[in-house]
């Protein structure tokens, strides 16, 4: 059973077609978005897989716990004591839970693939959505399913940043997909 008290909440930042990310890196720089990343994740866990740890510009993140999963374990200088890996995501969870839940929430931090497991097979379990638009033209390969998003996930469970969950259906009508 995940303790209610501290959550599993997930946080991303999307423009247009749900694009997150280029090239391995994300295409904007939008400090405000990087604040508010910031102010909701210090202090607590973020769960990431391998490319996004690897996009990171300086790693760790501080005052943050690291989950990073990739299906071999890998090398890199930065790992240190406040980096796990591990090779399966629900064993991440599971660490989370043992060892840190109690005093850290869990958030979910991307990229495409991680949002994707986490959006097909386990949105049950998370607490909240921080989802920030991003009002850029910018080029993308990868996605954010933000239809799966707003089909699965409720109004009240979910707490949209800067926009509201009206506001960002109406946005993906006009912007993005025939939703
Ligand atoms: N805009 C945003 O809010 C935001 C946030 C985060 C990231 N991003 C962007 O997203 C892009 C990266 O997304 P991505 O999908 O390419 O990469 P990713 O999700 O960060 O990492 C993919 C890697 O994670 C590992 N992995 C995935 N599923 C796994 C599983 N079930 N079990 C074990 N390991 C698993 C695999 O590592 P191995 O290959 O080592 O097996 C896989 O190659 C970048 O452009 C980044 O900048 C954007």
């Amino acid at each position: 059973m995940i303790n209610r008290t501290n959550k599993i909440n997930m946080i991303v930042s999307f423009s247009k077609y749900g694009i997150i990310g280029f090239q391995n890196n994300i295409p904007w720089y939008v400090p405000e978005d990087l604040k508010f990343f910031k102010q909701k994740t210090e202090f607590h866990c973020v769960l990431m897989g391998r490319k996004t740890w690897e996009s990171l510009p300086s790693k760790p993140l501080s005052n943050r716990i690291h989950y990073v999963v990739s299906s071999q374990t890998f090398s890199d200088s930065q790992l240190n004591k406040n980096v796990y890996c591990f090779t399966n995501i629900d064993e991440a969870i599971y660490h989370w839970k043992q060892n840190f839940s109690s005093e850290k929430d869990l958030w979910v931090c991307g990229g495409q693939s991680i949002y994707d497991l986490f959006l097909e097979k386990r949105f049950y379990i998370l607490n909240k959505v921080y989802t920030s638009i991003i009002h850029e033209d910018v080029y993308g390969d990868k996605y954010f399913n933000i239809i799966s998003l707003v089909k699965n996930f409720k109004i009240d469970q979910s707490y949209w940043i800067k926009d509201s969950k009206v506001e960002v259906l109406e946005w993906v009508k006009k912007e993005s997909f025939n939703y």
